[in-house]
């Protein structure tokens, strides 16, 4: 197993149009398997586009993108879809829920969509929402639940495949101070057990958890 869990070497990435913009410029950085980082920046410096880079949700103009050992680069949309399936978790600001799924439903998705079977579905599902400490709430709907617990659902449905990286996009920002020390307390204890968390953040005090700092300024990337 590769030591570096993501190598990034001169990734650029403009946005084309009538006022191209370069979002990403010349970003190069490597990233340890376990490790915490957080990606702070202001506004528009391209937090979130690095991150779908790094998620596979977005392809860069140019560089060079090594994920676990592995070019994702140099590859077929449908090997990018499978890389992003077995080895990514996202989280976001919104929690992105289905409303019409139950938590416990929501939570089985990404192992439906790896074709894996209703009752191994159901199982792991269960222990992923066991892990995020909603269990007593599997069946309910988003609609139901606060907005510390929909997060919680979240990063369960996020971790339901086993992933290698969990991107997270302001995992905290719709949230109040407790349910956000809440979630943070659950992003700490997933990268003790090993998971690789990454965190974008414009804000200092979520930033401070994290083991290593990085900070995008006008599409480029400073230690
Ligand atoms: N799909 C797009 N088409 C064109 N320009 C885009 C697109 N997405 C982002 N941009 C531009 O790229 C730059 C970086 O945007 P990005 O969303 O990565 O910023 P961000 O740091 O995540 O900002 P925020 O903190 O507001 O979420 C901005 O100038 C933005 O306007
Ligand atoms: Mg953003």
């Amino acid at each position: 197993m590769p030591d570096q869990l993501v190598v990034l070497e001169n990734i650029s990435r403009i946005y084309e149009g009538p006022n191209p913009v370069n979002a990403l410029v010349n970003v190069s950085a490597s990233i340890q398997q376990g490790d915490f980082v957080s990606i702070q920046g202001v506004s528009g410096s391209g937090k979130s586009t690095l991150l779908n880079v790094l998620g596979l949700l977005d392809r860069p103009t140019a560089g060079k993108y090594i994920l676990n050992g592995l070019d994702a680069m140099h590859i077929s949309e449908r090997e990018r879809t499978d890389l992003r399936c077995y080895y990514i978790g996202f989280v976001f600001q919104s929690f992105h829920l289905l409303a019409t799924r139950s938590a416990v439903e929501n939570v089985e998705l990404p192992l439906y969509y790896r074709g894996i079977n209703r009752k191994k579905r159901k199982e792991s599902a269960s222990k992923a929402i066991e892990k995020v400490n909603l269990l007593h709430r599997s069946a309910s709907f988003p609609a139901t639940l606060s907005g510390g617990e929909r997060q919680r659902v979240a990063i369960a449905r996020a971790l339901v495949g086993s992933p290698k990286l969990l991107l997270c996009d302001e995992p905290t920002g719709s949230l109040d101070k407790n349910s956000s020390d809440n979630i943070l307390e659950l992003l700490e204890e997933l990268n003790e057990t090993g998971l690789t968390v990454i965190i974008v953040t414009h804000d200092s005090a979520v930033a401070n958890r994290s083991k290593r700092h990085l900070y995008v300024v006008e599409g480029q990337l400073h230690e």
